[in-house]
């Protein structure tokens, strides 16, 4: 795992978006992995703001998978993750919907079979953007979740809810059940991404590497990857005890190793 303390939000989104952009350049079809929530939306602000620019690679034959979705939303709900990703990235890149792929909430017992064989057919996804709960979870799969899981529905818990009460009117409004890519699902992406950005996730961020790995911490999967990178800025970073070797570590990267 390749741990990078920067020293702030925008450092950690600019470094993010090379390496979306990276992968792009040199795959213009690659299967690109987005997360929702808040942590990746200053890269994917980034990534739009480079587009508009005329400074990006063309999307036009990305393919986009989501890790998650909420059950019992309305389909046309703006906090559903689908329309989450079309008003923060994937429509400002002009990203086709049809090339837009998400667990179908609408048939929750059929959907996880379903969507790991859309993954298979596709190849697999190259880079896959992760954020992490305040709880260790990550996409949707809560303490608890096998780290061999596949995608599949689950319950939020009671944390997680209050968390994501602030995209909805009340905690009363958070769907209690999601669809999410498993642990062994998101292990089978070739490039794991993790973005943390807040004061919040300094616990989690330091269960996740430097904690055992364990179900109790969904996020200490990562440490089974060959390519994990986790992107931090100086708050996220704050409860880890090897810091200062991290922060050694990247400032001694060889030129020619990218993230
Ligand atoms: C959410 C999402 C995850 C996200 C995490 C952290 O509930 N399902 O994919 O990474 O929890 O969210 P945020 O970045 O808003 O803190």
């Amino acid at each position: 795992m390749e741990v990078v303390p920067l020293s702030s939000v925008e450092e950690v989104a600019g470094l993010a978006a090379d390496a979306i952009e990276d992968l792009v350049r040199s795959r213009p079809s690659a299967v690109l992995g987005l997360a929702t929530g808040s942590s990746p939306l200053p890269t994917y602000r980034e990534l739009v703001r480079r587009h508009r620019d005329g400074s990006a690679p063309s999307y036009a034959d990305v393919v986009c998978v989501l890790l998650d979705e909420y059950v019992g939303l309305p389909p046309d709900h703006p906090q559903g993750y689908r329309a989450t990703i079309a008003r923060e990235l994937t429509d400002a890149l002009g990203i086709d919907p049809a090339r837009v792929h998400a667990p179908d909430p609408a048939d929750p017992q059929r959907a996880g079979a379903a969507y790991e064989r859309l993954l298979t057919e596709l190849g697999g996804v190259d880079l896959q953007v992760l954020g992490i709960g305040s709880d260790g979870h990550l996409a949707f799969n809560e303490p608890g979740s096998s780290l061999a899981s596949r995608t599949r529905i689950k319950t939020l818990t009671e944390r997680t809810r209050a968390d994501n009460a602030r995209f909805f009117g009340s905690v009363d409004d958070v769907p209690r059940h999601v669809l999410t890519q498993g642990l062994g699902t998101i292990l089978d992406a070739g490039h794991l991404l993790l973005i943390a950005t807040d004061v919040g996730k300094a616990g989690a961020v330091a269960a996740c590497v430097e904690g055992p790995v364990t179900s109790q911490c969904p996020a200490s999967v990562l440490q089974l990857h060959p390519h994990a990178t986790v992107l931090l800025d100086p708050s996220a970073a704050a409860d880890l005890s090897g810091l200062a070797y991290y922060r050694e570590v990247y400032a001694a990267k060889p030129s020619w190793q990218h993230l």
